[in-house]
């Protein structure tokens, strides 16, 4: 059994560890994501299954160390050869923990000492050096630094997946602050947003993000069935061990295969007037619009509307509202944005009597300006910025 870590952005480790736990043997919650031992099958399963992480990295060497200096003797004591072939190309990319960032400033060198070690082994068994390729390189390897009493640990893995899993596919250009995919996916579990029961309504939609991840929800559809179609290809799939393997290649194939034509079935049979999406912005609706038929659901699947949030009638009576206002770091201004961030509020409360209602936002002084009782306040983050999602109940 290998050991993995699967990353994620800052804040959904809990609720990683809790999509993980079916599938894997061990799990704990690391810094970033969630360590877990699994075999090949339940850890391939996972990347077309997983909503939430961002990439998953297969473990390959651990060590200590004391200085920088031994890092290469270190590397060299693993089986490169074993894993890389002389043609393959390689990046190496060194996150250095709170520990590590007070000692080590340059993690570009560190990166240097561990390719050298990488390569200097395998010149040594095979005569020649696999080159490094900064933009597409076969093998995409994390040094990770972790301090310890006295000591470093220094981990080197593998990204098993090139293109992040957040990747889904559908995303088209056009809009300036979509959310991450996984980010959105987090939101609507950490609401209590039932898929089967209850209708969902994104009252300021953007380019989609909410309601095509609500759609795979809704659906109970693989978040990679595009990327399977597409054959949009995870970086393993390139490692010359996985390429020997004949036997699980064909099951990966299969099952990727499977997984397109499931989605495919599955959207066919899509429920129609379940999510709606609603934007005062022409362009995010073509953006949203674009993106919900890249995914292949039509307009009755997720009808949208151009509408003001603030003054915005549901089309049903009860269910889930969210939104996602602009919180003045990238999109809108502070001043500007507190009189919407009322209005928001005063719109819940006159017309949306029955709904749960969650406003996402990074910009604490702007959620004050909703004059509402928050009965819960979780805690996510959005790149650097930290937001909470906000939940309002709407009697
Ligand atoms: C931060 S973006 C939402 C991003 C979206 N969650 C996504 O992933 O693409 C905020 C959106 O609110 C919309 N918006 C701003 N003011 C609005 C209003 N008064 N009514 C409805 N939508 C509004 C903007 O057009 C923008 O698309």
């Amino acid at each position: 059994m290998n050991e993995y870590f699967a990353s994620c952005p800052r804040g959904m480790e809990e609720l990683l560890l809790e999509e993980i736990k079916p599938f894997v043997q061990e799990s704990s919650i690391g810094k970033g994501g969630v360590l877990f031992k699994a075999d090949w099958r339940s850890t391939l399963v996972l990347l077309i299954t997983t909503r939430l992480a961002s990439r998953v990295f297969l473990k390959l060497h651990e060590f200590k160390f004391k200085n920088e200096k031994d890092i290469p003797k270190h590397v060299e004591s693993y089986d490169w050869q074993d894993f890389i072939d002389i043609r393959d190309t390689l990046k190496i990319q060194t996150i250095l923990d709170r520990d590590g960032k007070k000692i080590y400033k340059n993690s570009v060198y560190m990166s240097q000492l561990v390719k050298d070690g990488i390569c200097d082994k395998i010149k040594s068994i095979r005569g020649t050096r696999p080159s490094v390729e900064l933009e597409n390189p076969t093998h995409s390897f994390n040094f990770r630094v972790e301090g310890e009493y006295q000591c470093f640990k220094g981990i080197v893995s593998v990204d098993l997946c090139g293109e992040a899993l957040s990747n889904r596919g559908y995303r088209p250009p056009g809009h300036k602050a979509p959310l991450r995919e996984n980010l959105a996916a987090a939101l609507l579990m950490a609401s209590d947003w039932n898929p089967k029961e209850d209708v969902l309504i994104d009252g300021m939609c953007g380019s989609g993000t909410i309601l095509a991840e609500a759609a795979l929800m809704l659906g109970e559809i693989s978040p990679a069935y595009l990327r399977c179609g597409k054959r949009i290809s995870f970086s393993f799939e390139n490692h010359p061990w996985f390429k020997k393997e004949a036997t699980l290649k064909k099951w990966w194939d299969e099952l990727k295969t499977k997984a397109y034509a499931e989605g495919k079935r599955k959207i066919g049979e899509f429920p129609e007037y379940r999510i709606y999406g609603f934007d005062n912005h022409k362009t995010a609706m073509h953006v949203s619009r674009e993106t919900l038929k890249i995914l292949g659901l039509k307009r009755e699947h997720v009808p949208l509307d151009l509408e003001d949030v603030t003054t915005l009638v549901p089309p049903v009576e009860k269910g889930v509202f969210i939104c996602n206002p602009p919180y003045g770091e990238r999109l809108g201004d502070v001043d500007e944005l507190s009189d919407l961030y009322y209005r928001i509020g005063e719109n819940l409360k006159n017309n949306f009597k029955g709904f749960r209602g969650y406003v996402f936002t990074g910009n604490p002084e702007l959620r004050k300006k909703i004059a509402l009782q928050t009965s819960a306040r979780v805690p996510f983050w959005n790149g650097k910025i930290e937001c909470r999602l906000l939940r309002y109940e709407l009697h």
